[in-house]
């Protein structure tokens, strides 16, 4: 994707985000924000017994890049397997918000991964 497109991507997320809101009764549910400009992101995750994310919500106050990012990882995130949720890194992130992006924002474009990894970790254990 060349610069353009890229920028075009995240203006789309940003004014029409997609999967924001609450979910009601959600496993997980968490807050983080970065606390130099105070910009934040809620997450909600719901999980099926067998381990995949059947819904998945964001709520948040701040820049184009952070909510953006938000946007999209909540695309990429639904209906996957709790492992792809677990493995995703900076460089998925990147991928999705291109590499200028991700080196002039890093704390905005990694926002919500980073609120999505202490999601991870609100999750109650499944029994197995
Ligand atoms: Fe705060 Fe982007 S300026 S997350």
């Amino acid at each position: 994707m060349d610069r353009q497109a890229q920028i075009e991507l995240l203006l789309d997320h940003y004014e029409n985000p997609r999967n924001r809101g609450r979910l009601e009764n959600p496993d997980a549910h968490v807050s983080w924000g970065n606390p130099g400009c105070g910009d934040v992101i809620t997450l909600y995750l719901k999980v099926s017994d067998d381990g995949q994310i059947t819904d998945i919500a964001f709520e948040g106050e701040g820049c184009t890049v952070s909510q953006a990012s938000a946007s999209i990882l909540t695309e990429k995130l639904k209906g996957q397997p709790l492992s792809y949720a677990e493995n995703l890194t900076v460089d998925d992130v990147m991928s999705w918000v291109g590499r200028e992006v991700m080196l002039s924002r890093p704390r905005c474009a990694l926002l919500a991964l980073s609120t999505l990894k202490l999601a991870l970790r609100d999750l109650p254990k499944k029994p197995s």
